[in-house]
């Protein structure tokens, strides 16, 4: 998948820009609060509906405006086979109004997944080091966008599971609602279960070799899945248990997900380069798995890419993408490789201006 051209109105700190974009590799260099980030944001929430930088798209409505809008051409191939699609977010008075090729998108899901992006920025440590919830979402994200059925899954469990947790916070409920919904529950718990165990698996096979491919070193890379009982969602101790504790103890909000170097667990022991790193493996194993699923690699969105890892490091990674048309973002041009440099797209970001139209 590539982006080639993206248009901002009140987007932040910018009021309203065009920026072309080529298949291969493109980076943009700007001074701190140029909206280097900012830009990366814009292609995210295209394809996802959520930012990677806050929880309140509302923060990204420029301060002296009550709208954004955001358009970007997207094509899965550049060139005569070309078949390119406009996709477009306007933003206003807390509501998304999305279109597809000047078609109204009714529900977001319609277009989730289809124009498939990674980013990577600092959070890559967090990934890593913090809790499961993080390893949870990042599987969320990777099958959203290998597998048709899995976001409308895990939206319906978690409508139902709110639902749970309500009647069982407010005790208004009858025993056989609560039943009906531990069912609910229950089945699309398995579904999701079963998806994730299958992608883990396809992590695990391929996570040792592509560490070795690119940092040449031996690892013991594992990602151990440890998933909630759910069958004792059907249970009746565990129900009455439930019932008292006022929410639902059980399900794949509370699955569990670790990564190992043999018997290290990396969230304790991981270094804040290591874990960088390793976020970044998973991250390219993303890629693939996208890119097999897809039949197109997405687009990755590298964000400060050059701040975090040392240089040997990052020539190896960034050697070791073909496939995919990146955007990368620096503070300075001298951290680019000249090989690198040759065949990029360079955008300068000036307050909050661009220097490639
Ligand atoms: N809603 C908004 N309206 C206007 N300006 C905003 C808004 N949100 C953020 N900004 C401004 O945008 C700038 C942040 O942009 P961004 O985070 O994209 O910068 P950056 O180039 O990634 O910087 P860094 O190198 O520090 O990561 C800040 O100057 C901030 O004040
Ligand atoms: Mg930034």
């Amino acid at each position: 998948m590539i982006i080639e051209s993206l248009l901002l109105q009140n987007f932040r700190r910018f009021k309203e820009e065009r920026f072309n974009f080529d298949s291969g590799f493109n980076i943009i260099i700007g001074k701190n609060g140029s909206g280097k980030t900012t830009l990366l944001e814009a292609i995210y929430l295209l394809s996802t509906g959520k930012s990677f930088v806050t929880n309140a798209v509302q923060n990204c409505v420029n301060v002296n405006d009550d709208y954004f809008f955001i358009e970007g051409i997207f094509n899965k191939v550049s060139g005569a086979d070309a078949n390119p699609n406009t996709l477009s977010i306007l933003f206003s008075r807390d509501k998304k109004i999305v279109h597809l090729n000047k078609r109204k998108v009714k529900a977001l899901s319609e277009i989730i997944g289809k124009f498939p992006v990674i980013v990577t920025d600092y959070a890559l440590v967090e990934l890593v080091k913090d809790g499961p919830s993080k390893r949870r979402d990042f599987i969320n994200h990777v099958l959203t966008f290998t597998d048709e059925d899995y976001y409308k899954n895990v939206l319906r469990y978690y409508s139902f599971l709110e639902r749970r947790n309500e009647y069982l916070k407010n005790g208004n409920f009858t025993m056989d609602l609560l039943i009906f919904l531990s069912q609910e529950i229950y089945d699309y718990g398995r579904k999701i279960r079963e998806k994730r165990e299958k992608i883990i698996n396809d992590f695990n096979e391929r996570i040792r070799n592509i560490f070795y491919t690119i940092f040449e070193k031996e690892s013991n890379l594992t990602i151990i899945y440890r998933p909630s009982k759910l069958e004792k969602l059907l249970d009746t101790d565990s129900l009455t248990d439930e019932v008292n504790k006022k929410r639902t103890l059980y399900g794949i909000h509370l699955d569990e997900i670790e990564i190992f170097d043999g018997e290290i667990n990396l969230r304790e022991f991981a270094s804040l380069g290591e874990a960088y790193s390793i976020g970044f493996i998973l991250k390219l194993i993303e890629s693939e798995l996208i890119e097999r699923y897809k039949g197109t690699a997405p687009i990755l969105l590298l964000d400060d890419f050059f701040s975090h890892l040392d240089e040997v490091k990052r020539d190896k990674i960034l050697n070791y993408i073909k496939n995919n048309q990146v955007i990368l973002t620096s503070v300075s041009i001298d951290d680019v490789s000249k090989k690198i440099l040759d065949s990029a797209n360079i955008i300068t970001l000036e307050n909050g201006s661009n220097g490639n139209n």
